[in-house]
């Protein structure tokens, strides 16, 4: 299969170019971090840099982070006046407290939440808040249920396949964070139907560039065969008019170090 991402070896390229939708949709994010000139703020999962960007743009002093070599590397590329460096969501470090950590579309790729809390909490100052928005409980669930189906019609069972992602109520995120020092200040979980680029071939995509570890035992026939059985399950649902919606929820909340 050609494009495919593994685990934490992205395509920068596939990302950047039909999957776009990810920085776009989180400008929203921004408004409820509401960056000020001069703040100190960690973009956690910085991605190909491009929120980071708009932080820096809005006059805060920027630093973006994140666990795949390849997209800081784009990042870099994208915008070398920024500083970016790789580093993981579960263990990082920091040597002076920020005001703000900021955080789009990656906590749902961290199932060490706690460590990942752990981190946050480290890394802002007293007073300071966490901004952030990942997959919450439910999201993509057509999608994962269509790719255990078409595992399972080809012989590999629920329970041999890895499954990358963690999309907590906002009562369980919640409790974490407050068990570790943080008010909850704005918590939503809201259904985000993500229409997805490129027609026909979007949801395709979709699964190469995310869903590559529930493949990851199957061969490369085997992947290329059982992409057109996960459309054919999901057609009836998320395919109208040319166009595949993925069946996002998300969930977005502010804490505060207490
Ligand atoms: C999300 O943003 O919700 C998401 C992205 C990729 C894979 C799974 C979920």
């Amino acid at each position: 299969m050609n494009n495919i991402s593994t685990s934490n070896n992205w395509d920068t390229s596939l990302y950047e170019d039909k999957h776009a939708f990810v920085w776009q949709y989180g400008e929203d994010l921004l408004k409820l971090l509401n960056p000020q000139p001069g703040e100190s703020i960690l973009d956690l999962g910085c991605g190909t840099g491009q929120l980071t960007e708009k932080i820096a743009q809005a006059g805060a002093d920027v630093w973006g982070i994140d666990s795949a070599p390849a997209m800081i590397e784009k990042a870099r590329e994208n915008y070398p006046d920024i500083r970016f460096d790789v580093a993981n969501a579960a263990n990082f470090q920091v040597d002076k407290p920020f005001d703000a950590v900021f955080s789009n579309a990656v906590l749902h790729w961290v199932k060490e939440a706690d460590s990942a809390i752990a981190s946050i909490h480290q890394s802002l100052k007293p007073g300071g808040r966490f901004v952030a928005e990942f997959g919450g409980k439910g999201n993509v669930l057509a999608i994962v249920t269509a790719l255990y189906s078409a595992l399972e019609s080809i012989g590999i069972p629920q329970a041999q396949v890895e499954n990358p992602w963690y999309y907590p109520s906002i009562g369980e995120y919640a409790s974490l964070l407050e068990n570790q020092g943080f008010d909850i200040i704005y918590a939503i979980l809201f259904p985000r139907p993500t229409p997805l680029a490129e027609g026909e071939t979007g949801i395709a995509n979709w699964i190469k560039m995310f869903a590559s570890p529930f493949l990851a035992g199957l061969s490369p026939e085997q992947q290329i065969q059982i992409i057109p059985v996960v459309e054919e399950y999901l057609k009836p649902t998320l395919y109208q008019q040319g166009t595949w919606t993925a069946d996002y929820r998300r969930i977005r909340i502010v804490a505060v170090k207490v």
